[in-house]
Order: C-alpha cells, then sequence, then structure tokens
C-alpha cells in the first residue's frame, strides 16, 4: 500500500482511468505545440478553472505551465526578479527563503532551499542570499513563546540587511520532505505576508507539495488566511499522471509585465506539454467531482484525514516517536533516541531509513527523510496517502507501521 503517495504526489489513487483517457484524447488530436509561438484550447481552458481553483486572490492572474516543481520555482524566480524590473525597482533581485526548506534540484531552487544535506556540495556554484528560521514546533528555535512573531522578526531583520536588494521571499506554508509536515503557528504567515506587502517584496508560497487539496484545501495558504503573489505548485497537480507544475501569478505581477516589456523572458521547450494539461484538467475535474479536498481536510471529524490524524496519534506512546504532526493528508512522524531529550539517532544508523525497509518489507510505502534537526541529523517519515484511502486501510496502514518502527528498534 502506498503511504506516501510516492513522494507526496498522488492524491487521487493509482489507475484512475479518465486520466490516461484524457491524455490519449489529446495526444490523438494535437500531441504538442511549442508555446512561444501557439496556445492550445486545453491550456487556456485549462488554466482559466486552475485561476479559479486558486480563488479570488488570483482572479484576473495568469498560469505558466511547465514539467514539475523545481521548473516551477525558478520561473517563479525569475518571474519575481522581472516584476520588480518592470516596476523600476532595477535594484532589487534577492530571494530571501528559510532554512531546512526544499524547493528542488536545479540550481535556482538549490540556491533558495535550506536544507545542507541536499544541497552542500554544489554551494560553490550558487549564489546565496539570506535563509530564516523555519518554524518547527518541536524543536522551536523560541521555545514556543511568542514564537510566531519572533520567526516573522528573523525575515524583518533579513529584508533589513539585503538593503533594498530583496525581491521576494519565498516559503512553504507547512514545510514538507525536509522536516516532515511541520506545521507553523498560527500568526506566523499572516505576519510574513504583512511584512514583505510592507517593504514590497513579493510573496512566493510554494505549493508544490502542500497544494491541490494535499491539505484539506485547494492551497495550504488559506488555512491562514494568506494572499501569496505568486502561487507554486507540482506533484498533487497531475497526482503523477503526467510530468506537471504550475505557477499561477497574481494580476498585479501580470499587469506589471504587460505593461512593462510585455513578455516574460522565460521559456522551457516542454512549457504547457497538451498531453500533460489533459492530465492536469481531467485531474481536476476528478478531485472535485470525487470532492477529495473535502476529504482531505483532517478538522471535521468524520473525514479520512480526521482518522488519519487520531490513527496516527496512537503511535506517539511508542518508543521511537518523538513527534507526530501534520495537517490534511500530509504528516510526519518523528523518530528519536530519546523522548525526554528529544536526542535524535546517530546519522550512521539511518533510523528512518530502516523504518521504511521494515514497512516496505510489511508491504508498506513509506517516505523515509533523514536531517531533520539540522539538515544531518534527524529522523523521520514522510506519510501523504490518498485521499480515496479508506478507514480500514488507515488502521491496517498504521499496525504495519507501528510493527515497523518496533523491529527496526530491535535491529538497532
Ligand atoms: C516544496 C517543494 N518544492 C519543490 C520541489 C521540487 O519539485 P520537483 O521534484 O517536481 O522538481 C519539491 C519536491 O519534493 C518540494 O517538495
Amino acid at each position: 500500500m502506498d503511504f506516501s503517495g510516492s513522494a507526496a504526489v498522488n492524491l487521487i489513487g493509482h489507475g484512475v482511468a479518465q486520466i490516461p483517457a484524457a491524455m490519449a484524447e489529446q495526444a490523438a488530436d494535437l500531441e504538442f505545440i511549442h508555446s512561444s509561438q501557439f496556445t492550445t484550447p486545453v491550456a487556456e481552458e485549462y488554466a482559466q478553472e486552475l485561476l479559479d481553483f486558486a480563488g479570488e486572490n488570483f482572479r484576473g492572474g495568469r498560469v505558466y505551465f511547465t514539467c514539475g516543481g523545481s521548473e516551477s520555482i525558478e520561473t517563479a524566480l525569475k518571474l519575481a526578479r522581472q516584476y520588480q524590473v518592470e516596476i523600476g525597482q532595477t535594484k532589487r533581485y534577492q530571494i530571501l527563503s528559510q532554512h531546512q526548506s526544499y524547493h528542488g534540484s536545479t540550481l535556482g531552487a538549490l540556491a533558495v532551499s535550506g536544507n545542507r544535506r541536499r544541497r552542500e556540495i554544489y554551494l560553490p556554484m550558487v549564489k546565496e542570499f539570506a535563509h530564516v528560521g523555519m518554524p518547527y514546533c518541536y524543536r522551536c528555535a523560541y521555545g514556543c513563546k511568542d514564537c510566531a512573531r519572533q520567526y516573522a522578526a528573523e525575515l524583518e531583520r533579513a529584508i533589513g540587511a539585503a538593503r533594498g536588494e530583496a525581491a521576494a521571499f519565498v516559503f512553504e506554508p507547512v514545510s514538507g520532505a525536509t522536516l516532515g509536515a511541520a506545521v507553523p503557528p498560527d500568526g506566523y504567515l499572516q505576519q510574513v505576508a504583512e511584512i514583505c506587502k510592507h517593504h514590497e517584496l513579493l510573496v512566493i508560497a510554494d505549493e508544490v507539495m502542500t497544494g491541490m487539496g494535499r491539505t484539506g484545501r485547494n492551497f495550504a495558504v488559506e488555512h491562514w488566511g494568506v494572499a501569496p503573489d505568486i502561487l507554486v505548485t507540482a506533484k498533487g497537480l497531475s497526482s503523477g499522471y503526467a510530468p506537471l507544475g504550475a505557477v499561477i501569478a497574481t494580476q498585479k505581477v501580470v499587469n506589471a509585465i504587460a505593461a512593462g516589456s510585455g513578455s516574460f523572458v522565460h521559456g522551457f521547450t516542454y512549457s504547457a506539454h497538451p498531453i500533460s494539461l489533459a492530465a492536469g484538467r481531467a485531474l481536476l475535474r476528478h478531485l472535485r467531482e470525487g470532492k477529495l479536498v473535502q476529504a482531505a481536510d483532517s478538522i471535521p471529524p468524520e473525514t479520512v484525514a480526521a482518522k488519519l490524524s487520531r490513527s496516527l496519534d496512537s503511535l506517539r506512546s511508542l518508543r521511537a516517536v518523538g513527534d507526530v504532526r501534520g495537517i490534511g493528508l500530509l504528516w510526519g512522524l518523528e523518530f528519536v533516541s530519546d523522548k525526554a531529550s528529544k536526542l535524535p539517532f546517530s546519522p550512521e544508523l539511518n533510523f528512518a531509513g530502516r523504518v521504511g525497509k521494515a514497512a516496505a518489507d510489511r508491504g508498506l510505502l513509506v517516505y523515509p527523510v533523514p536531517g531533520c534537526v539540522d539538515g544531518v541529523a534527524g529522523d523521520h517519515l514522510l506519510l501523504a496517502p490518498p485521499a480515496i484511502i479508506t478507514e480500514e486501510q488507515i488502521a491496517w496502514a498504521v499496525q504495519q507501521l507501528g510493527a515497523a518502527v518496533e523491529e527496526a528498534l530491535v535491529a538497532n
């Protein structure tokens, strides 16, 4: 059983026949055009549907389609820079971001990512900007005292230190792979958005993992009423049926470019690939018809997401489980060698990897990630099942997971 949606990709389940059917129909009609010269009905119609899905904040905006998360992040970073140039703020080019974040594998995305292990050897190749702390309640840098404000204040200081050169702030509303579904304290994202607005930085929400319903809202920023200027999404956008990512920009950003040079200086050969767009469009319809975003909402007690949350809570009693955290259908399980002191396992043990292997041997796929404490130490699993999971399947999966944790401890 796929209990992590591969890598938090799949929200609708595997083998949904309508998606490949829509792709085949599109392929038979028109398989490809180059988007610098042409557009397609599927691109125009799907972009409008996606803007509607993203909500009122994106009315009059536009969508830039790519083949995945990293390409979308690169696109968003360049779009933010071009926006600042178009409005005459040519000094602004720095993109501020968070420690322990992950925004992708390409060099621009890597520059704004904060996870040590995933970027260390490439650092000489990238231009570094400031990183600020990412809220992490289990190991809160401020002892959870006024921490929403304290973390937000870090951003304000970083903007000051950038001396008028900061163009945008990019963040994951809920930490994805690298911290394992750490949900920020209430007020943090609202304050961050306010600070960015005050200092005229664009707000870029990286919803590659959290978008398209994964947390029980169309986009996770909606939990906190935050309205980003640019929203980046991928993974659940196509649930893995086709390579697809999207950058959704507000009218403010679009208008600045339209009124300036008139076009975005950017492009990939496979931007807005019609077959991928057909998959995404069919997926969006399926999401709506199946009420899957509602199913992924862990707040009402009767949803599968709420059942998952309650069931995972039972794992807290295990000796090696330090924290269970998350929202919707995105959960993290952090392991520690000592609960009282929160001491992580030694990185050489690869404890999360061992749990992952023991779970796989039992027929359960999870996503083990090392490094949540400081980029190297720390072990957690990311759990991101599809919204069609049943109560019985959750019960079985959590039972197998508990047994896998115990097995990894014994083998320790
Ligand atoms: C938050 C976030 N941003 C960006 C990416 C990069 O996406 P991709 O692997 O599709 O390039 C990921 C991938 O895990 C992600 O979780």
